[in-house]
């Protein structure tokens, strides 16, 4: 089978790309390199450098696939605040065109890249997909819509399955070379801590949260285990049928938590700095992942400190390039 990965020289993108391929799958890869890199589609897949915004782009890349993986999107919150019309226009609308162009080639098999940001704050934690959602940025924003559009279509027989991803970290070893975050500006916690030397410490935006150690709290999850559940999703698409499930690993750590984790990885002590809040933060986010158990017979593999060691190792394998 040949999948369709939109956005597959992305962080997430592109280990999807490689773990398909490591599995026996054909990959298209479609991407404006906006914010991905060219040299993250690894060799082996198709790469068709283009836009979600171009439906001829679409049409073009979606011929011989019978299946998508559909990534390609805005990800930054704070960004989102700013250019609310920019997420709309390539989230919602690039998805739009997405459907569309599937329709008219009669392929009915997606799964999408949704997000923990389509709960908003919550009311109840874990958060389970049953949750209220009330988006606090345009980003979580325009997720939602699209969960809400993949309903409709699958009215008309589309196969789709939404994973609302919480903090996605980590990078994967593929058989094509490490694969990890490149983001500029890089803003999650995990990159960001193993950049910091005595120079330039760590942030730790705030430490008064209502919380067991006063700083927030995320469910990490390891990117390779997150797209093992896309590759499993693949496998229980139902006609006509749209469902929606969290990765996360169902635990959630607090950044001190993250921090020491970190610390004992690269066995040094890493320069700390308590800061101000970050706005925008909730201050507990973790998953219920029972549904992603029952409906995907899926579980995550990998800890923290996995998460940590395998930045840190591409991170070194990168820099001795
Ligand atoms: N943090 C710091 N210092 C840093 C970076 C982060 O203290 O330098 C803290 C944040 O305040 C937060 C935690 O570390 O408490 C994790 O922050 P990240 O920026 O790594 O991740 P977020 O939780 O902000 O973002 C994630 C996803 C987004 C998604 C969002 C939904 O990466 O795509 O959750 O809330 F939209």
């Amino acid at each position: 089978m040949r999948v369709l990965v939109t956005g597959g020289a992305g962080y997430i993108g592109s280990v999807a790309t490689a773990m398909l391929l490591e599995r026996g799958f054909d990959v298209t890869v479609l991407d404006d390199c906006s914010t991905g890199h060219r040299d993250a589609v690894v060799a082996g897949a198709k790469f068709i450098e283009g836009s979600v915004s171009s439906e001829e782009s679409l049409a073009f890349a979606l011929s011989g696939c019978e299946a998508v993986f559909h990534f390609a999107a805005k990800s930054l919150v704070g960004e989102s605040v700013e250019k609310p019309d920019l997420y709309f226009d390539v989230n919602v609308n690039g998805t739009k065109n997405l459907l569309k162009q599937m329709s008219l080639a009669k392929i009915s098999k997606l799964v999408f890249s949704s997000t923990a940001a389509t709960y908003g704050e919550p009311e109840v934690i874990p958060i389970s997909e049953s949750a209220k959602t009330d988006p606090t940025s345009p980003y979580g924003a325009t997720k939602l819509a699209v969960d809400k559009l993949i309903t409709e279509e699958a009215k008309s027989g589309l196969a789709a399955i939404s994973l609302r991803y919480f903090n996605v970290a980590g990078a994967y070893k593929s058989k094509f070379g490490w694969l990890a975050e490149r983001h500029n500006p890089e803003t999650h916690l995990i990159p960001n801590l193993l950049r910091s030397t005595v120079d330039n410490s760590i942030k730790i935006f705030g430490d008064d949260w209502p919380t067991k150690d006063g700083t927030c709290i995320r469910d990490y999850i390891h990117v390779a285990d997150l797209i093992d559940a896309h590759i499993l999703a693949l496998e229980n698409l139902a006609p006509g049928k749209h469902q929606i499930i969290n990765l996360g690993s169902g635990s959630g750590y607090s950044v001190a938590e993250v921090i020491s984790a970190a610390t004992k990885v690269l066995g040094r002590a890493i320069p700390v700095e308590i800061t101000s809040r970050r706005s925008g933060d909730p201050a507990v986010l973790v998953a219920d992942i029972s549904l992603a158990g029952q409906a995907l017979k899926w579980r995550p593999k990998f800890d923290i400190e996995k998460m940590v060691s395998d930045t840190w190792e591409s991170a070194n394998a990168q820099y001795r390039k």
